[in-house]
């Protein structure tokens, strides 16, 4: 099956400090893979540069077979919005939107809003009850949680997930998981998650391990 993420040999350097090079991963629809290493590795910088925000020094990244850092800069906004769902790690949840409004905004954006599907996010991640509160009156792990919401509300194709179990209690993050998971068997998302916990990495299909010798497959 053709890939629904490429990256091909891709490299970030600040400075004289590399901080990758000649990463190439595939993933393919349906597929959840799970990302380890290191604090200060570039997992993150490497989550960045899949979702074209952020340009890599060297390679391609091919979302559905299309080069995203060739698109101009509004067709690849269009493509994150309508394909892709990022779980930032620290988590940007927009303080004058309450929930609802967070979680329901990458529908509003493509005009296609819709309530039923909103609450059923909220549901799924356990924030149907504070739907109307704002941001700052909410726990870590809640906000967490709604920008996990966010990232799934539009059922995107691919998603990208930096650590979002990392503020959540085992309850929590296994739902979190579940939904993940979800994504990928039923909608045929590929997802790739950023994690530093085993029991996350245990549920995924793949594991990779980000380190010195780039990206190594782990058992
Ligand atoms: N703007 C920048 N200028 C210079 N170095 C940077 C910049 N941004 C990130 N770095 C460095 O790049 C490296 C990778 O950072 P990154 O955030 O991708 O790590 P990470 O693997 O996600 O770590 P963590 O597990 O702590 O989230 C780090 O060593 C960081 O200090
Ligand atoms: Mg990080």
């Amino acid at each position: 099956m053709s890939a629904m993420l490429e990256a091909r040999k891709l490299a970030k350097r600040y400075g004289d400090s590399t901080v990758f090079s000649g990463l190439s991963l595939n993933l393919a629809p349906g597929e959840l893979v799970a990302l380890l290493g290191e604090s200060g590795c570039g997992k993150s910088t490497f989550l960045n540069c899949l979702a074209g925000l952020d340009r890599p020094d060297e390679g391609q990244v091919l979302l559905e077979g299309q080069d995203i850092h060739a698109l101009a800069e509004a067709a690849q906004a269009r493509l994150r919005r309508e394909r892709l769902g990022f779980v930032f790690q620290a988590f940007h949840v927009l303080p004058h939107l309450d929930v609802a409004g967070n979680v329901g905004l990458p529908l509003l954006l493509q005009g296609r809003e819709d309530a039923a599907r909103v609450t059923e996010m909220l549901e799924a991640v356990g924030l149907v009850d504070l739907a109307a509160r704002m941001p700052r009156q909410l726990s870590g792990g809640q906000l967490q949680r709604v920008a996990i919401a966010r990232a799934l509300v539009h059922k995107p194709a691919l998603v990208l997930a930096d650590e979002p179990t990392g503020n959540l209690d085992p309850r929590h993050a296994d739902g979190v998981l579940e939904l993940l998971r979800q994504q990928c068997r039923e909608q045929g998302a590929a997802c790739l998650l950023v994690t530093h916990s085993e029991r996350a990495a245990a549920l995924a299909d793949r594991r990779l391990h980000l380190g010195e010798a780039g990206l190594e497959a782990l058992p």
